[in-house]
């Protein structure tokens, strides 16, 4: 030990730790802190969207490194006028962008009382464990999967779904891959997916070591769903030049336009060839909630692997991804590694094994498990399924407002709660994009953009549960304001009367 620290004079004061000085002080501030945090929630609406961050406040969060102390309510000060309101804006009704879940202010308590806590839950015997244990038996219920599968949570479904490639490469190639790499026999692996499927499955397949151009993107249909057909006779060519197909990634809702593979086909496809059938179910899984969704999931439940988020159609605060193994045993043997800092025991505090650590790259964990689980159980899923069958719903009016409207034109099937369109113009791919950052930095709406076959599409995914038909509204008057401002030479022709909404 060096001097230095030899000489550390101890003290045996209180001071010397991290905790205040003055509970009191801190409850104050504390329920402080919450009340304006309830207050940001439940006033939400009041507030634009999204706001432009001004330079002088961006600068703000440029400053060294604070060595010295600073009190605590100052700091929350800076929170709360600079931080606050220059968020992403995914909590407000009208933010239509990418594919955010809202949240919810039950969420929010249980993300405090789980830092109060501050559960590890990569392992050890402790209730924290069992709580994600019991979220793990109610997805196991939800898709119909058997006691012998396994769970685990993870930041999100682009994390999913590497671990779900790393699982299908194990069990294709055997544990020594993981010692001795994939090796020749890796190399011929091919995975396959649709051309609509999200990009992080080629990313999973470049970081498990296989390059993505070993991910084969087949065609779709008009509705973006994966051509069977096409896919059959890739694997066919693929095996007749030696290659070894492995591994078949289905989407649960595409992230362009929520299409949804027809998944009993594939299962039956990988069970007839002997190929891992993975579901990239990031917020489409959860559909299965609603009853009038759960039959386009059809199949899922033959799947070997789900991802899925729970921060997105689940309404859990940011992050909360999830991973579901039909076979736990091939689960672990993908990411299980012993060691003697975390020997397993039968009593004691080292007890419980397997461990959450067995099932991914993760040793410290969070406990993600918590809002999920007040999440689920304070709602109920009936409730959570309404919703995402109401965001459909919402999303089949906006649909209905766009085809009643000859300024407007609708790009892809509405298939869930995904629309795409645009302002009908000259040079429509600038303006539109030019629209749709004009309405982002108004702060009416945040929707988002995307490609459809070389043209760029207005985008709203409606995820959150706080979206209703005047947001959708607002989004409609927004494009056509915004789209004659910056496109006046060409007006279409009146638009028609809102249809009414039927929920
Ligand atoms: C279909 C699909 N897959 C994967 C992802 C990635 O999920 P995450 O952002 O939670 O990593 C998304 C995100 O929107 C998605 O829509």
């Amino acid at each position: 030990m060096t001097r230095l620290l030899r000489d550390t004079p101890l003290r045996p004061e209180a001071s010397e730790t991290l905790d205040p000085q003055d509970w009191d002080e801190l409850r104050a501030l504390g329920h402080r802190m919450l009340d304006d945090m309830i207050d940001y929630v439940a006033s939400i609406r009041e507030r634009p969207v999204w706001q432009p961050i001004p330079e002088a406040v961006r600068a703000r969060f440029r400053d060294q490194l604070p060595r010295q102390a600073c009190d605590l309510g100052e700091v929350y000060r800076s929170f709360a006028d600079f931080v606050v309101p220059y968020a992403t804006g995914n909590v407000h009704p009208a933010f239509m962008g990418w594919v955010h879940g809202g949240g919810s202010a039950v969420g929010m308590l249980a993300e405090m009382l789980a830092a109060g806590l501050n559960a590890n839950l990569g392992g050890r015997d402790h209730v924290p464990i069992e709580v994600e244990r019991q979220v793990v038996q109610w997805m196991r219920e939800m898709f119909r999967f058997p006691d012998t599968a396994s769970g685990i949570f993870v930041t999100g479904t682009s994390m999913a779904n590497l671990m779900a490639v790393l699982v299908a490469r194990t069990s294709a190639l055997g544990k020594l891959a993981r010692q001795h790499g994939i090796g020749n026999d890796g190399a011929l692996l091919t995975a396959y997916t649709s051309k609509a499927a999200h990009g992080c499955i080629s990313k999973a397949m470049d970081i498990a070591g296989f390059g993505s151009a070993a991910l084969r993107s087949i065609v779709v249909d008009q509705s973006h769903r994966i051509d069977v057909n096409a896919l059959r006779a890739q694997i066919a060519s693929d095996r007749a030049i030696g290659f070894r197909p492995f591994l078949v990634v289905g989407s649960a809702g595409t992230v362009d336009i929520g299409a949804i593979d027809d998944l009993n086909e594939l299962a039956a496809l990988c069970a007839e060839e002997n190929i891992w059938f993975h579901v990239d179910g990031a917020f489409g899984a959860l559909g299965i909630l609603s009853p009038a969704l759960a039959p386009l999931l059809a199949g899922i439940e033959r799947a070997d692997s789900i991802a899925l988020d729970f921060h997105k159609w689940g309404q859990v605060p940011y992050d909360a991804g999830f991973l579901l193994v039909r076979d736990g045993e091939r689960h672990r043997d993908a990411f299980a590694q012993p060691a003697a800092y975390l020997r397993r025991e039968t009593r004691g505090l080292a007890a419980g094994s397997s461990w959450p650590c067995d099932l991914g790259p993760d040793l410290s964990r969070g406990f993600r498990a918590l809002k999920t689980w007040f999440t689920l159980k304070t709602y109920g899923t009936e409730k959570l399924g309404a919703i995402i069958t109401r965001s459909c719903a919402l999303a089949g009016y906006l649909e209905a407002r766009i085809l009643a409207e000859p300024r407007l034109e609708l790009l892809a099937p509405v298939n869930l709660n995904i629309v795409c369109f645009r302002y009908v113009c000259d040079d429509a791919d600038r303006v539109n994009g030019e629209v749709v950052i004009d309405i982002q930095e108004s702060g009416i709406a945040a929707p988002s953009t995307t490609i459809l076959d070389g043209r760029l599409a207005i985008r709203a995914a409606i995820v959150n549960h706080r979206t209703d038909i005047c947001d959708i509204d607002a989004l409609i008057a927004a494009v056509l304001e915004f789209g004659a401002q910056r496109s006046p030479h060409c007006q279409g022709l009146p638009s028609i009367d809102a249809p009414p909404l039927a929920l």
